[in-house]
């Protein structure tokens, strides 16, 4: 459930019509709802009651630094994955015993910051980066937590493009090898074991391979500890699917995810941390735009609207679906149209959605792509020199730019032109 409600004819935001929210910024702009976020976060906080544990939001889905300070202040932990989101958690009030930090690429720099700020544990994903973390923190004198982060092998079936828990991924350490892995790293003075990490992949909307892969992770605790390793926490990941399409099933719910997890995991008394930010972070959030020419064209009609795929690159980027809906609520019984909805931007690509039935809508209609909070904001660019469109933040009947629209002159001045031209 969220909170994007049609009230008197209009798409509110909680209890802000969007259509005030685009009076005063401008289209397009992004529009997040505190108490979906809230919901979201709690929903998962709920679902593992019972078992000490740590909801880590992933902040890659969305990072900007009031949706952070909300969750800083709900009791979130964070799991950040580069220098420049640890700055930004920090920058939000979490403390350095809330930060968890996973990626592959871990620089000796991205090390340092967060062994002298602060860190829960760092995620490892090779042997060469633990060698290097250890070198690290024995030249500061300290002792880096950590967990490894094993491929379980299984199949998320979900887009290629964001399934990580295959053997051919990038992703982890082999889960054959933890063993090997573990002993070597009891060895290393500059390194100290917390757990175990796993993360198989994101958009995921079936239980059954979360439960393959939880279900190895249980064996290889049983077996570590077995060895003489202090697994005391269980990073499971995130990855639990949203539903793009409300026409079709819902995936799983927290709740039911909890259940599994219990299941599988509750009688190991470890510590739970999940890394969710899709669940928490997708349904939170639209992004709206408005309409700028109905052109029609040989055997399909174009709507084109004024945001385009550097502000949200999910459907050209892995065709994803993401529910486009009028802001000025059609009529009940009026008949829908077909459209191919596209943006400026001069490339074939910038193709929203292609034949979609929705609502009939014209030059200066406001719409809203829905589903827009996760993988949104965070991943727009400034291509075509399309300024980074505007973030919002409302709750209950108060809205607050979160981050505003650069100026022309602002994306202009960022770049320098050497004299010597
Ligand atoms: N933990 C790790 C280690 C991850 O790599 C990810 C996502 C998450 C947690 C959070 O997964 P979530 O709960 O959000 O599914 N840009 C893509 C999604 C990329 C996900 C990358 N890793 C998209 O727009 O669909």
């Amino acid at each position: 459930m969220d909170h994007f409600l049609y009230r008197d004819g209009i798409l509110h935001a909680e209890d802000v019509p969007l259509s005030q929210i685009a009076a005063a910024v401008g289209t397009p702009f992004y529009c997040y709802s505190t108490a979906t976020f809230t919901r979201h976060f709690r929903l998962f906080d709920e679902a593992l009651e019972g078992m000490p544990h740590l909801v880590c939001y992933a902040m890659k889905a969305n990072s900007n630094q009031a949706i952070l300070t909300l969750m800083a202040n709900l009791g979130a932990g964070v799991d950040v994955v580069s220098g420049g989101e640890y700055a930004r958690a920090r920058a939000a009030g979490f403390e350095g015993d809330k930060i968890v930090f996973s990626g592959v690429g871990k620089t000796r720099d991205e090390m340092r910051t967060a062994l002298a700020g602060g860190i829960r544990q760092f995620n490892l994903e090779s042997e060469p980066e633990m060698r290097v973390l250890d070198q690290v923190a024995r030249a500061m004198g300290v002792v880096a937590p950590v967990t490894v982060r094993v491929n379980p092998d299984v199949d998320a079936k979900t887009h290629e493009k964001i399934a990580t828990g295959k053997s051919e991924n990038k992703f982890g350490i082999p889960i054959a090898k933890a063993r090997e892995v573990y002993a070597e790293i009891a060895t290393l003075e500059g390194l100290r074991v917390v757990g175990i990490d796993v993360h198989i992949g994101s958009q995921l909307t079936d239980l059954e391979p979360y439960r393959l892969a939880y279900r190895k992770v249980a064996e290889l605790t049983d077996v570590l500890r077995a060895d003489g390793h202090a697994i005391e926490r269980l990073d499971l990941g995130g990855g639990l699917g949203i539903p793009y399409e409300r026409s079709n099933d819902a995936p799983p719910l927290p709740v039911e995810y909890g259940a599994m997890v219990r299941e599988e995991l509750g009688h190991l008394n470890a510590e739970i941390e999940i890394e969710p930010g899709r669940l928490i972070a997708g349904n939170s959030g639209v992004l709206v735009t408005e309409v700028i020419y109905l052109k029609e064209g040989e055997g399909r009609d174009f709507l084109i609207v004024d945001a385009a795929m550097n502000d949200l690159i999910r459907p050209s980027m892995y065709a994803a679906h993401h529910d486009i809906v009028s802001v000025v609520e059609p009529a009940a019984g009026a008949d829908p149209a077909t459209y191919d909805v596209v943006g400026p931007v001069c490339e074939s690509g910038d193709t929203f959605a292609k034949q979609r039935v929705m609502a009939q809508s014209g030059p200066g209609d406001l719409i809203a792509f829905r589903s827009a909070g996760a993988y949104g904001a965070v991943m727009a660019s400034e291509y075509n020199s399309r300024p980074l469109v505007p973030e919002v933040l409302v709750s209950g009947d108060q809205f607050a730019v979160i981050r505003p629209r650069p100026s022309f002159d602002e994306m202009i001045n960022r770049d320098r032109v050497p004299e010597w031209l």
